[in-house]
């Protein structure tokens, strides 16, 4: 008997604190426009957290996952593992998952980070597929949540502008009879040749955090965009492609891609690549901007919302992030 890895449920928390691109401008003084902005991103507006009332990132992972749970009618107790795909964790140690497993009240279950940047998710939720059809575990929240803004230079006009904050979590269990929600299959690479284009480079244990580090603005993300749009817009296409290929698919057969949100003009030429009208593609990036883990699951949370899948359809998602790092993995809703 084949056991399925099946996502039973998904649930998203956004950050009330609402910025649009004008803030950029008007606030901080940023040589910049929300012309500019939309124009060459397709952001308008992002939601970033509210320090002062305490929100961080495992706040914000707690928060989706309880609306992932109260959706599937379950609570924390009914989960073996929580696995959290981040960049931007509370802390180095404990993880973000002890948090949220504590927070949720999830006696039973254990749980830890990931590390991927953009593909995070993606990358956490083959890990959780894996483990279900394995019998390892039965039942497992997989969350995706970043606080970019505790790590963007607000100085850097190029980068600060295209990320956001957000947190977003699928419910995956195992089955073992066709079920709706099928994980299909994962297609995943790394290049760390990539690396020095897309990096945060000290807090770690090469450039531990002094108070030269901190002078000298080590502790932000540092982004050379053009080439990391380059490389997103080849690979993230490749590995589309690859998937389809592997699977005996064309890209006729997709009724929903969920690729990540970097840039409208990366989402764009991927969909011209395949010939997907942009109806056939959900779009968050411009209420929502990069939030990095946080963007597939929250995408897909929101796409199910406005109603674009029906049972049995095909769903492809895409991803591309530091590393570097990609991949796509399909399923059938
Ligand atoms: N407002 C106004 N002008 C800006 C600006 C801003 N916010 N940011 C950059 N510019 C200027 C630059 O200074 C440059 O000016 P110059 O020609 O006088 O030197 C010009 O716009 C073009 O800069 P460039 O960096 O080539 O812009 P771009 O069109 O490539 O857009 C990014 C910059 C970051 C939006 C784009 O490169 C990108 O999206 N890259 C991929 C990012 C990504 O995918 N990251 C995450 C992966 S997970």
């Amino acid at each position: 008997m084949t056991r399925r890895a099946v996502v039973t449920a998904t649930g998203r928390y956004l950050p009330e604190r609402e910025v649009p691109n004008s803030w950029f401008s008007d606030e901080l003084g940023l040589e910049t426009s929300d012309a500019w902005i939309q124009s060459r991103t397709g952001v308008q507006t992002r939601r970033f957290v509210d320090r002062e009332a305490g929100e961080a990132t495992a706040s914000m992972a707690t928060e989706a996952a309880r609306r992932c749970l109260a959706s599937a009618g379950l609570t924390g107790a009914d989960v073996d593992g929580i696995l959290v795909a981040t960049v931007t964790p509370d802390h180095f140690f404990p993880s973000t998952a002890c948090l949220v497993q504590d927070a949720l009240g999830a006696k039973g279950a254990y749980g830890w980070d990931t590390s991927a940047a953009c593909s995070g998710f993606l990358f956490t939720l083959a890990q959780a597929a894996a483990m279900v059809r394995s019998g390892m575990a039965r039942r497992l929240l997989v969350i995706g949540a970043d606080t970019m803004s505790s790590i963007i230079d607000f100085e850097d006009r190029a980068t600060c502008v295209i990320f956001g904050d957000g947190a977003g979590c699928f419910l995956v269990e195992g089955s073992d009879e066709p079920a709706d929600g099928e994980l299909l299959d994962f297609v995943m690479h790394t290049d760390g040749a990539g690396g020095d284009s897309l990096k945060m480079v000290a807090g770690g244990s090469r450039h531990p955090t002094t108070a030269q580090t901190v002078a000298a603005n080590l502790h932000v993300v540092h982004q050379d965009g053009r080439t990391v749009f380059k490389h997103a817009v080849g690979r993230m296409g490749d590995v589309v492609t690859e998937l389809l290929e592997r699977n005996g698919l064309s890209s006729d057969d997709v009724k929903l891609a969920i690729p990540h949100q970097a840039n409208l003009r990366i989402i764009q030429s991927i969909a011209k690549r395949q010939g997907w009208s942009m109806d056939r593609i959900a779009v968050t990036i411009d209420r929502w901007a990069n939030t990095t883990a946080a963007t597939l699951p929250t995408t897909l949370d929101w796409a199910v919302e406005e109603g674009r899948l029906e049972r049995g359809d095909l769903v492809v998602f895409a991803t591309f992030g530091a590393g570097f790092t990609w991949g796509a993995a399909l399923m059938r809703w």
